[in-house]
């Protein structure tokens, strides 16, 4: 999303106005990626990790209430009691909260109650912004703006999470019949990044999660990124050549998990008449070669990597690469994992209060991504753009770029 702070001379009314449109616009996405959904899809919870698109879509309008609403406005009267302890997702210091892995089991309130919630609290915010002291504005506008940015990230898990669920239908429902798949140049060469001290993290230029700060610099000592995504034409070689069969390729824990979930393709594929097919948000469809690769794990990419004799690129790699404009397909396609493990930066400091738990707890065995995907909303990412999970993890759409050591 754009961030109306950041442009200069605007007035108080203009600001009022500016984000109550920023607010209507990104609470009207969240419902424009559900309207597709049935009652009946958006109670379903097809695993611990994911969660029913009813649950996002009341989680979202929580946070508002929770972290703006019953701060900020001194008149506003809560939706539902209840609905806090439904739909905390896991702030500790915002009270106790329902087990996640039993969220599918909230067929109340209804998908139509939730939008009445969602009706309620926006109402609410509205208001706020056009009746807040001007003193208060800019704390209200810099919680409203985490707000949006946070609701942003689940607009990307409502599609997710529901392409999870559809996999495990027989019937193979589209998400969206007029789907295509990403397509990509494979034909970008590489990149070289220098030698050198370069500098990283949130240039302040706008909106930044806690975990992209502080800038900093760090010491690269060369490389060459590819400029292209890893595409299903080379992830259908390295399976060719025995990749998912070959222990020396692969992390302790990446071999382990391929014995015990019997990986033998990437999440979603499976053998049709002679040729793979994938699940995607179209459906059942043939893997497109040129596609990037998705649905891939940090194990497999990782021992991808390794068969082509390369190496995952660092976050820090990524991004100067990225800020330098060598990467051509770094957004909007498929995620990049990259080799480097979700922790803070020098001089971290978690924002103050609950919302200290966004992004900081969770800085122990995950790796970062970095890009973004074709189901990211637009304007949300950016270069120093931090996306983290558990090596294992593929349901996301995540695939890779490998870069090499300059010699
Ligand atoms: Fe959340």
């Amino acid at each position: 999303m754009s961030s109306p702070r950041t442009r200069s001379n605007l007035s108080v009314a203009d600001l009022r106005g500016l984000w109550s449109q920023a607010f209507r616009d990104i609470r009207a996405e969240t419902e424009r990626r559900a309207a597709p959904l049935s009652s009946e899809d958006q109670v379903v919870q097809s695993m611990p990790d994911a969660s029913p698109t009813k649950w996002h879509r009341a989680h979202t309008t929580w946070f508002f209430e929770q972290f703006l609403l019953s701060v900020h406005h001194p008149g506003y009267r809560v939706f539902d009691e209840r609905f806090a302890y439904l739909f905390n997702s896991y702030y500790v210091a915002a009270g106790p909260r329902y087990a996640r892995p039993m969220r599918g089991m909230l067929t109340r309130p209804s998908a139509e109650e939730v939008g009445a919630y969602r009706g309620h609290v926006d109402a609410a915010i509205v208001d706020l912004l056009i009746s807040a002291d001007e003193s208060a504005l800019k704390k209200i506008i810099a919680v409203l703006e985490i707000g949006l940015h946070h609701e942003q990230q689940h607009q990307e898990l409502i599609v997710t999470d529901i392409l999870h669920a559809f996999s495990l239908n027989p019937t193979h429902p589209a998400y969206d019949a007029a789907y295509a798949a990403p397509a990509c140049n494979q034909s970008q060469g590489v990149a070289e990044i220098v030698s050198g001290i370069h500098m990283i993290g949130d240039d302040g230029e706008g909106f930044a999660f806690d975990n992209e700060r502080p800038q900093h610099r760090v010491f690269l000592a060369g490389a060459r990124i590819g400029r292209s995504l890893v595409s299903n034409r080379q992830w259908l070689e390295f399976m060719a050549d025995g990749g998912y069969a070959t222990p020396t390729l692969w992390l302790s824990d990446g071999w382990a998990t391929v014995q015990a979930e019997g990986w033998q393709a990437p999440g979603y594929w499976r053998q049709g008449d002679g040729a793979w097919l994938t699940m995607t948000l179209g459906g059942l469809r043939p893997v497109d070669p040129a596609a990037p690769v998705c649905h891939v794990s940090y194990y497999e990419a990782d021992a991808f990597a390794r068969w082509a004799r390369k190496r995952l690129p660092s976050e820090a790699e990524w991004e100067i690469a990225a800020r330098g404009g060598l990467l051509p397909d770094a957004f909007d396609q498929v995620w990049q994992w990259t080799q480097s493990a979700y922790s803070p930066y020098p001089g971290y400091r978690p924002a103050a209060g609950a919302l200290g738990e966004y992004n900081g707890k969770f800085m122990v065995n995950q790796m970062v991504l970095r890009g973004s995907s074709h189901a990211t909303p637009k304007g949300h990412a950016r270069a120093s753009y931090r996306n983290f999970f558990p090596p294992a993890a593929r349901w996301q759409f995540s695939g890779l770029r490998l870069a090499e050591d300059l010699r």
